[in-house]
């Protein structure tokens, strides 16, 4: 089984490439996220998003409450704009606490969907995504052939920045996304792909709560711009989501 998550579908393409190479089947966190998940499978992959040089939160606290099979093969593979810290490290970790190995990690440098919070008129790279195809074709290989690299994962200084009190909660403020009311049509397209159930649209028009994993699907995905980062517009022209993932890919279940 491949359990991801995704924001704008860079991970749910390099699982659902991965699930394809390797014969497994690949399922988004929340549609099995519950107390007392049990994966016993003996091939186990995590494919996720780097948020803030670490595992986006819905992950972490999925890998957390997730009781796995302890002899399974685990790995890990981790999409990002080119800095993954201890993303893959602090998986690493977090198994290792509940008796259970990652014995394969890796990294694939993806667009980055945290861009649009700083910059106007993006050049996204896509041509990491042609070496994407590669890659994915290696790692599954690996996979297949059960390899392990665990010991080199190891634990970067500059990978913790975040982890600083101060710094975590200014970055993630720097992140707070929230609906402009006179350009939302209401069409509920947000509600539906917010990962953390986060969004409400009700006759009062749209609520973002409190609990947002910082993914950015609301604000890459609104057809209509309507969702503000830090409460500054983006242009619809900013947006970026995988090309081969389509908006119906990206519901909650
Ligand atoms: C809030 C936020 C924080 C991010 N932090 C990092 C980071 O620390 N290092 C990095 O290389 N990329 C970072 N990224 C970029 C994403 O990891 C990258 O674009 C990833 O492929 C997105 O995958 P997804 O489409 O599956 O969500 C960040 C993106 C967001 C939205
Ligand atoms: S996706 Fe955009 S337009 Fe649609 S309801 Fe959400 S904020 Fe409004
Ligand atoms: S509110 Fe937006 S940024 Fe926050 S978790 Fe939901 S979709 Fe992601």
């Amino acid at each position: 089984m491949i359990l991801y998550f995704s924001g704008t579908g860079n991970s749910l393409s390099v699982a659902k490439k991965t699930a394809v190479l390797t014969g497994d089947t690949a399922i988004h966190i929340s549609d099995l996220m519950g107390d007392g998940t049990k994966i016993y499978d003996e091939r186990i992959g995590i494919i996720f998003p780097v948020f803030f040089f670490d595992m986006p939160d819905p992950m972490r606290v999925f890998v957390e409450y997730t009781r796995f099979n302890p002899s399974a093969y685990i790995y890990g593979i981790a999409t990002c704009g080119g800095s993954e810290g201890n993303a893959i490290y602090n998986l690493k970790n977090i198994l290792l606490h509940k008796n259970c190995r990652l014995s394969y990690g890796n990294v694939l440098k993806m667009p980055c969907s945290s861009t649009i919070a700083s910059r106007r008129n993006i050049k996204y790279k896509l041509n990491y995504l042609e070496e994407q195809e590669k890659r994915v074709q290696d790692i599954s290989q690996d996979i297949l052939q059960k390899r392990k690299n665990s010991d080199s994962i190891t634990y970067k200084i500059k990978g913790s920045i975040f982890n600083i009190g101060f710094i975590n909660k200014k970055a993630k403020k720097y992140f707070a996304v929230s609906v402009d009311t006179n350009i939302c049509v209401e069409c509920g397209i947000c509600e539906q792909i917010c990962p953390n159930n986060n969004i409400v649209l009700d006759e009062a028009g749209v609520h973002i709560g409190a609990d947002c994993s910082y993914c950015m699907a609301c604000v890459h995905w609104c057809p209509h711009a309507a969702i503000k980062i830090h409460g500054k517009h983006v242009q619809i022209k900013d947006q970026y989501h995988h090309p081969d993932i389509g908006l119906l890919e990206m519901y909650r279940r």
